[in-house]
């Protein structure tokens, strides 16, 4: 019987996902592996097995489809082997704002929000009550970046960043780590099915080593991992920045700025 939590990771079919899952296999953590693609889940759990001796289970789901979302977050609710939720399935969309479709807008937003915020809510109530465990939830620079010019990606990636800082001043009183990791360009298959060449990119850290700065920020309990940033004192100004504007934001009093004698119509 494993000591250690369980891992339960979404998108562990490739890139991210499935680097996370060597990694938490190799530290000894029995895994819980959900994408759709069953047969590469099925290798790849075959393979951690095989070079680390630990239990690897298959979860084969569609998180964008609602009864496959509601058996993961079921697995989560109920499983109480499972202490750690590697949030990271997720997808990108390029190309103009007017040229995306509402089926495509709709996938990705339920992807990238909606299952990843369903089965943190799964998992959530039963590691505070246990008082202990671990959220990950997988953003991206691209949700601090609307010049990025992918602005529904970004947008989704947004929610994910703010939704780990609020779920992190919640839980963390109650034992429960909640971590967001924002990777920058990210040698994975997520270009391609994007539709974006990963050469034309200036430059791209390696999956192992982004991981591998992830964990490091994991294992120092940081509520916010940005590996590719180079000078952490630009997020500590960022938050710094972000609380004097909250002091300044008055509930009853309308900013002198907006108290210029009325327009007249035209
Ligand atoms: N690579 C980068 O440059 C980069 C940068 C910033 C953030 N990120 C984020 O990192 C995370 C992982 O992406 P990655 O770069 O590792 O890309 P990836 O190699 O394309 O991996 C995406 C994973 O999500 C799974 N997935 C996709 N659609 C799914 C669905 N509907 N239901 C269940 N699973 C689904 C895929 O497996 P199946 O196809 O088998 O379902 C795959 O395992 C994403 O959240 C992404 O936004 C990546």
């Amino acid at each position: 019987m494993n000591s250690l939590p369980s891992v339960l990771i979404t998108g562990a079919s490739s890139g991210i996902g499935a680097t996370y899952a060597d990694r938490f296999a190799q530290r000894g953590h029995d895994l819980v592996l959900v994408a759709r693609d069953r047969s590469r889940l099925e290798a790849l759990a075959a393979r951690l097995r095989d070079r680390y001796q630990v239990a690897v289970d298959v979860l084969a789901a569609d998180l964008t489809q609602a009864d496959e979302l509601a058996a993961v977050a079921a697995r989560l609710r109920d499983d109480t082997r499972i202490g750690v939720l590697i949030n990271n399935a997720g997808a990108a969309r390029s190309g103009r704002f007017i040229d995306q479709s509402s089926e495509s807008i709709t996938g990705i937003v339920t992807l990238n929000t909606l299952a990843l915020v369903q089965l943190a809510n799964a998992i959530a109530p039963r590691l505070a009550q246990a008082g202990e465990g671990a959220i990950v939830n997988i953003g991206s620079v691209v949700g601090l970046a609307p010049e990025f010019a992918m602005t529904v990606y970004g947008a989704t990636k947004a929610f994910v960043l703010f939704l780990s800082q609020g779920l992190s001043l919640e839980l963390a009183p109650q034992g429960v780590y909640v971590q967001a990791v924002l990777p920058a360009a990210t040698r994975t298959e997520i270009w391609e099915r994007s539709g974006v060449d990963i050469n034309s990119l200036e430059a791209v850290m390696e999956v192992a080593a982004l991981v591998d700065a992830a964990l490091a920020g994991f294992d120092r309990r940081e509520p916010v991992t940005i590996p590719p940033l180079q000078d952490g004192a630009h997020w500590e100004a960022m938050q710094a920045a972000r609380q004097a504007l909250l002091g300044n934001i008055k509930q009853d009093q309308v900013a002198a700025r907006y108290l210029l004698a009325a327009e007249p119509a035209r």
